[in-house]
């Protein structure tokens, strides 16, 4: 059975992009869970050396390595990923000599949801390089910005809008099929 582990960019309670990941999670619960960032320290090397990778990291660190794939949304700060997210990888490359373990050769999708116009497309080109420097997998089979999405969901958070959750599923399904191999 496929394993995905879904992170949030963002630690907003009402958050789109949480909201897209728990639809891909409803739509297959067998193969995505979710994994949170909330609760990662600001990255600092004196806190490294001093007292080690905190508990939270080493714990998601574990859960990625284990999962056949990880599926990340991404919110766009300032036409590139938010500070929370980045900040989050990061903790999750140290110590260098694991990111082999975590990272290398680990498929990995990008996805996004915004309520202007561009659906994050500049966020989700941000994490580009960063996959590549971790020497991931990443899956370019498709694609996912949901643009203007506050009007596709409701007010409990949950992805309503029939045509953007059918767009979920194709690509999660495509995504876990990649995985797969
Ligand atoms: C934003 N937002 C935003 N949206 C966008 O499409 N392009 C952008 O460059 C930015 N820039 C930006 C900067 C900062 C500092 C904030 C706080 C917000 C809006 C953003 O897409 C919106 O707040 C989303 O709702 C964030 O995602 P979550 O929290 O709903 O998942």
């Amino acid at each position: 059975m496929t394993d995905i582990i879904a992170i949030s960019g963002s630690l907003r309670k009402g958050s789109f992009n949480t909201a897209l990941l728990n639809a891909a999670e409803r739509m297959f619960p067998d193969h995505i869970q979710a994994a949170s960032i909330n609760g990662i320290p600001l990255y600092n090397a004196d806190f490294e050396e001093s007292q080690g990778i905190p508990a939270v990291v080493v714990d998601l660190k574990d859960r990625i390595a284990g999962a056949d794939g990880l599926l990340i949304a991404t919110p766009e700060y300032n036409n590139s990923m938010p500070g929370v997210l980045k900040n989050a990888v990061d903790w999750l490359s140290r110590p260098a000599d694991d990111i082999p373990r975590v990272f290398h050769g680990k498929p990995v999708a990008v996805i996004g949801a915004s309520p202007g116009g561009f659906g994050t497309i500049l966020a989700q080109s941000a994490w580009l390089p960063v996959l590549r420097t971790l020497k991931t997998r990443p899956w370019y089979g498709g694609r996912l910005m949901v643009s203007r999405v506050s009007n596709l969901v409701d007010d409990d958070g949950v992805l309503t809008d029939k045509d953007t959750r059918e767009k979920v599923e194709k690509f999660v399904r495509g995504f876990i099929e990649f995985c797969d191999d």
